[in-house]
């Protein structure tokens, strides 16, 4: 066994920014309301017929190139998105097909905001244990075709937004060094928390003019806020302290937390918790919202292009999201 380490990241935002107050005018909310509750003041929108492997080969190819790799090198995909290109095949194929490669295994995690750590725990196995040589992990997201765009929805529509971002695995043969550990949870019992109901397999037909057409739309994410605020927060404290545990740490230890960016407030209540000073948390949410499987990766491209990261650091990765599913990662960079 070995470690593995991130070799190269890369990210893709679409241009088109949707602020606070564009929001406003297509439904009852207003900007004092969304930066007060969530720390957001505006989003990206992906431009039409762009899905999630096509913002995801541009954050694949930057990632490539930092780590100095041909996308042909590469031997293993896995694609993070809740949002995939088309019902099937996985949006890990279409991004092949993007990238001009094939041959090595590729597939799709689709476990919302904690898909990027659940697929870096699996590109990590698959380095660590010589399975493959180098990885590329992907989350993107397109939510904005996706959400209800009016004061029915807007609970949610104000939260998310679209972005990509990628990493590439590589072998780490320093012990000391590279992803340390990873740690997965989940929790079943909490789906209809934050879930969306339709399209769905256990309805026949699958999709009928009710569901979207209806009073209660069913092909939207519907969430009880509070409910899932409440269990981030603890599940998010609880993740990070399990990760430093596992190796003796403390928060203090930690040079760098990057947690999923579901809401600053969120965010906020963890460092508390943990007693980390602002400078150790970083937090981009303010522009961009919550890009779910992209929102960690996205975040340590800006952490690092910042200067916030540097080699030796310990970093920990942590996300909380719909399932309840819940994940961290420590990394010594
Ligand atoms: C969604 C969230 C921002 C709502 O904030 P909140 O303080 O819990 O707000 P409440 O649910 O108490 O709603 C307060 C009021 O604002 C209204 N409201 C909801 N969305 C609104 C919006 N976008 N603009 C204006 N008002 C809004 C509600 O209808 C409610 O009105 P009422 O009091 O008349 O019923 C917050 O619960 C949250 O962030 N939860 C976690 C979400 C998350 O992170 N999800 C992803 C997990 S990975």
């Amino acid at each position: 066994m070995r470690n593995s380490r991130i070799a190269g990241v890369g990210h893709f935002v679409p241009p088109r920014v949707v602020t606070n107050d564009d929001l406003a005018k297509l439904m009852e909310t207003t900007d004092e309301w969304v930066q007060q509750r969530t720390g957001i003041r505006e989003r990206h929108y992906s431009e039409d017929r762009v899905g999630a492997a096509d913002m995801g080969a541009l954050a694949a190819r930057e990632a490539l190139e930092r780590a100095g790799m041909t996308a042909g090198e590469v031997d293993g995909v896995i694609f993070a998105t809740l949002s995939p290109d088309i019902d099937m095949p996985s949006s890990a194929c279409v991004l092949q097909d993007r990238l001009g490669i094939g041959g090595m295994p590729a597939f799709d995690v689709r476990n919302q905001c904690s898909g990027f750590l659940y697929g870096l725990s699996i590109a990590d196995n698959l380095v660590s244990t010589g399975r493959c040589e180098r990885v590329l992990l992907v989350g993107a997201e397109v939510h904005s075709t996706g959400i209800d765009l009016t004061t029915r929805g807007r609970e949610v529509a104000v939260i998310f937004g679209d972005g990509a971002a990628a990493v590439v695995l590589e072998p780490e043969e320093d012990p000391e060094r590279g992803i340390l550990s990873t740690h997965l949870h989940a929790e079943g019992k909490f789906a209809e928390k934050l879930w969306l109901e339709g399209v769905a397999s256990r309805e026949r037909p699958r999709l009928t003019e009710e569901m979207v057409a209806g009073d209660q739309p069913r092909v939207f994410p519907k969430m009880e806020g509070r409910y899932v605020f409440k269990h981030a927060v603890n599940r998010f404290t609880e993740v990070v302290k399990e990760a430093l545990e596992a190796h003796g740490y403390r928060p203090e230890d930690l040079s760098l937390l990057i947690p999923h960016q579901a809401n600053l407030r969120i965010s906020q209540m963890v460092a508390l918790g943990l007693e980390l000073p602002e400078e150790k948390v970083f937090n981009n949410i303010q522009r961009y919202g919550n890009t779910t499987a992209a929102s960690i990766p996205l975040a340590l491209y800006e952490a690092l292009a910042a200067g916030r990261v540097s080699p030796g650091d310990l970093v920990c990765l942590a996300a909380f999201g719909a399932g309840f599913t819940w994940a961290s990662a420590l990394i010594r960079w």
